[in-house]
């Protein structure tokens, strides 16, 4: 883990953090300002000379101006195999080119060592993603799938960066909803001990029919309210019961990861429960919870509503629970970074608990560049009628069927493609798994993921565009330029070269360096840079490849390596979006 060299853009800026520290030596904090350029006069440029004006001028100064700054800036770098040449453009941009031979040894270096050698360096290394968190006995619906897609992306890109990632499924399981489904357990089911699991099947048909009558018989409202002190007071049966629910709810959000192949551990509501009194009783002491209309509040400047902690019944709420589950996080995990992934809808009540927990010292008053705590929101699933994702029937979406759905498809267009006849039955269903799964997740995964997004099978599972099925077949052509070469790519590895004779090389090699797009992605927390790098990168691939022959061309063994990192940091990039790669098609 360690041994990574960071991104080239971060080598790039320790050269000038060495430069900016003789060329301004009264600002020793200065941080290097680096870009990748978009001009043709370099590679990366340092935009530090302007605020450095500002900062000495006025001052007894040897500089004239922002561009005798970046000329200073520009002679203070120190000697470096990574500089070809330098130069200043406008007022003081410092442009750096690199070397065509220190980028093809940094992808021989790669190829050899492995893709965890460009890992990008982040400034923290435990983090909290806090993601799909469905609620028990409710549907799981699209908007959990996103925030599961999504998510597991954020975790994996940070995983990447060798940040350790504690990955939380922050189901609800704690919600007043239990005394009625308990009791309505005991009615249907009196056997359900043996067979409650099997005798229930739909939960969710389930939860509507327990609503039905909690709403229309007040006899059994009263058992269910009742059943809900039991149930929190720690009674063993009531208990048994409540596991047996969340059981039924737990297999059915299983079903769902495992088709996506998304790691998560739960920790939901009930888990932070005993927490809470202790928690809320800090705060108190504090002075920062206060009665209001029978229930406790913390009063958040500026908003309308207090953030209510305690119910007038006395009950917690999801606001005491979320609190709870941060001072967790922070005191007894240790978690430098905790990112939340919901829909926009709840974006108030990150911002009023994150407000709350500033109030109490918890997080530093002023976090904006590098919070501890960010709310990654996103907007609606919309159906083709730009109405909110529905059936046919309207009813909601079963995620098992739309990723079923999705396999389906693209199975049917493999099979038309002739491939059952070329591969075995296993190999189809993998492919066809792999293809549609991967769909879904980059159709969701390439708008930023703000803005809503529209469903539509049709133009996830086309094979042009920006689409990961376009985006596997790019890269199992890439295999087969390697595969039909005949040469052993791992014995060219330990015996060939990289040289970037050609313009389309160069460009092509220096855009292999990812990992800064994956420096970015974390920061900004938009999987969606990360997209339009890979589709980008095929791009570039293509342009190189009808620039410069390969196979039989006196450069065949550099570029076959060429070939070969570019399908490395496209499977790498797959792997961030949790898109299994297919190698031929
Ligand atoms: N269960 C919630 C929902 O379905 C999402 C929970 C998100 N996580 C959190 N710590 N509040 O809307």
């Amino acid at each position: 883990a360690e041994d990574n060299d960071g991104t080239v853009k971060q080598q790039i800026a320790k050269l000038f953090e060495t430069s900016l520290r003789i060329t301004i030596p009264d600002e020793p904090s200065l941080e290097p300002l680096v870009v990748k350029c978009t001009g043709k006069f370099g590679d990366y440029q340092c935009n530090n000379a302007m605020s450095c004006w500002a900062k000495v001028k006025g001052k007894k100064t040897e500089f004239k101006g922002p561009p005798s700054i970046g000329q200073a800036i520009a002679n203070n770098l120190p000697e470096s195999e990574m500089i070809e040449s330098c130069s200043i453009a406008g007022p003081g941009f410092v442009n750096v080119v690199l070397p065509n031979k220190w980028i093809a040894k940094s992808i021989q270096k790669m190829l050899e060592k492995g893709i965890g050698i460009w890992a990008p360096r982040l400034r923290v290394s435990r983090a909290v993603v806090d993601f799909s968190s469905p609620n028990i006995a409710k549907e799981m619906h699209v908007g959990h799938l996103r925030s599961t897609i999504i998510g597991d992306t954020i975790a994996r890109m940070l995983e990447y960066s060798n940040v350790e990632v504690l990955r939380r499924n922050h189901v609800g399981d704690w919600g007043t909803q239990f005394g009625m489904l308990i009791e309505y357990m005991f009615e249907k089911f009196p056997d359900w001990e043996n067979a409650g699991e099997q005798a229930i099947g739909d939960l969710q048909a389930f939860y509507k029919a327990s609503k039905l009558k909690f709403d229309a018989d007040p006899v059994f409202k009263e058992k269910a309210q009742q059943a809900v002190v039991l149930l929190q007071g720690g009674n063993e049966k009531y208990r048994k019961a409540w596991s047996t629910i969340c059981e039924i709810s737990r297999r059915e959000f299983h079903q769902v990861y495992e088709r996506l192949g998304v790691s998560l551990e739960e920790k939901g509501e009930s888990f932070y429960n005993p927490y809470i009194p202790k928690v809320l009783e800090g705060l108190t002491n504090q002075g920062l919870i206060v009665e209001s209309e029978g229930a406790r509040v913390i009063v958040i400047e500026g908003k309308q509503i207090p953030l209510i902690v305690v119910k007038s019944d006395g009950g917690y709420n999801y606001a005491s629970t979320d609190l709870t589950a941060l001072w967790y996080r922070l005191n007894e995990e240790k978690a430098e970074w905790i990112i939340y992934v919901t829909d926009v809808g709840q974006k108030l009540h990150f911002d009023m608990f994150f407000t709350a927990a500033k109030l109490a010292g918890w997080l530093p008053a002023d976090e904006n560049l590098y919070p501890k705590t960010s709310h990654v929101d996103f907007g609606l699933v919309l159906g083709d009628d730009k109405k909110r994702f529905r059936t046919r029937s309207s009813e909601v979406v079963r995620l098992v069927d739309l990723l079923d759905e999705a396999k389906t498809r693209c199975k049917a267009e493999l099979v038309e493609r002739g491939k059952s006849l070329e591969w075995t039955a296993e190999e189809l269903e993998q492919n066809a798994e792999a293809i549609g799964y991967g769909a879904v997740k980059y159709a969701d995964l390439k708008n930023n993921r703000s803005t809503n997004y529209t469903f539509s099978f049709d133009q996830m599972l086309n094979d042009k565009g920006n689409t990961a099925v376009y985006l596997q077949y790019a890269h199992a052509r890439i295999c087969s330029i390697i595969r039909k070469s005949g040469k052993d790519i791992e014995e060219l590895k330990k015996t060939g070269t990289i040289v970037l004779g050609h313009a389309e090389e160069r460009t092509l090699g220096l855009h292999l360096q990812f990992a800064e797009v994956v420096e970015e992605a974390c920061m900004n927390l938009l999987p969606n840079v990360l997209c339009e790098y890979l589709y980008n990168l095929s791009e570039h691939f293509t342009r190189f490849y009808s620039e410069c022959k390969v196979v039989g061309s006196p450069e065949e063994t550099s570029r076959l390596l060429l070939c070969e990192a570019t399908a490395v940091v496209m499977r790498q990039c797959f792997h961030l979006l949790g898109i299994v790669p297919v190698y031929k098609i």
